[in-house]
């Protein structure tokens, strides 16, 4: 193996400690950074993933309250709950975390939540300040491939004047993604299930991000030698093992550095969620 792994965890870890701190800061002046957030039904995923995130607040010191509410529960009254947390002076951020359960429409959950409060990055207001350069909250995992491409590798990776690669092109990874990549200079190239070649396009890049959810698509010969190649993905194989997008084994051969599954991308979305909380209420001061 030659690429130099881009470890997730240890730059992670590095991210809350630094927060942790700040807020320590925060605190000594009296102010607390509370996020509230709200987990509709019990499906088990959302479940671990809602825990984490309480836990990482714990760690880094920030107050988080939870509302657990039953599957059943209707749009009106998911929605009340968000307008009172947008009048709540002692909430920072709001998280609604995804899947809702089908009767509620995501959207107008996400357009319910205060742009100032809206942690996840969702807003339209925040997606379009994003777009045009201004300040906003971005979505937490493709802030976290920034951030790893930043910190990782001693921090020797240019990302400016670099051919980008992202395949994807979701609202929550794939198009934010390129719209960083671009605030930072890269030349970018979004493809998708439609696109032609697509191993010939992501041959093509210094930097490849790959954010479908399948399972190994990305093999070596999608791969230039010594590409950067950061691995959003979060899939099972066939024996329930957790794997990424790429083929590791055979693309660290050739690929100039790698962000493993588990351990890469997915441990900086909550670093970056815990980010933007604490800009929310720095922001508010
Ligand atoms: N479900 C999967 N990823 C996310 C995320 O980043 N935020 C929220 N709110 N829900 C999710």
């Amino acid at each position: 193996m030659s690429a130099t792994i881009i470890d997730g965890k240890l730059i992670s870890a590095q991210i809350k400690d630094e927060l942790k701190e700040k807020t320590a800061a925060l605190k000594e002046k009296g102010v607390e950074v509370t996020l509230a957030v709200i987990l509709v039904g019990e499906d088990p995923a959302s479940q671990v993933y809602v825990r984490n995130k309480k836990k990482a607040c714990e760690y880094v010191g920030f107050r988080s309250f939870s509302f657990e509410l039953p599957e059943t529960t209707s749009q009106a009254d998911l929605l009340k709950l968000i307008d009172e947390l947008n009048n709540r002076k002692d909430v920072d951020g709001i998280l609604v975390q995804m899947p809702l359960p089908s009767h509620i429409d995501e959207k107008a959950v996400i357009d319910a939540i205060d742009p100032s409060k809206d942690v996840d990055g969702f807003h339209p207001m925040n997606v379009g300040a994003l777009c045009i350069g201004e300040k906003g909250f971005v979505s937490c995992t493709p802030a976290g491939v920034i951030e790893l491409l930043k910190r990782g590798c001693d921090g020797k990776i240019e990302i400016a004047g670099k051919e980008c690669v992202i395949v994807g092109r979701s609202n929550i990874v794939g198009k934010p993604m390129s719209l960083l990549m671009l605030r930072e200079n890269a030349t970018v190239t979004v493809a998708h299930s439609k696109t032609k070649d697509l191993a010939q396009v992501c041959k093509r890049a210094d930097i490849l991000i790959a954010a479908v959810g399948k399972a190994g698509m990305i093999t070596k010969d999608f791969v230039k030698e010594g590409a950067v190649v950061i691995d959003v993905g979060i899939n099972r194989n066939a024996d329930g093992k957790l794997c990424g997008d790429v083929l590791f084994d055979e693309v660290s051969e050739i690929a100039g550095a790698i962000t493993p599954v588990p351990g890469g991308v997915g441990p900086m979305t909550i670093a970056m969620l815990m980010n933007n909380c604490y800009e929310a209420a720095v922001r508010k001061l």
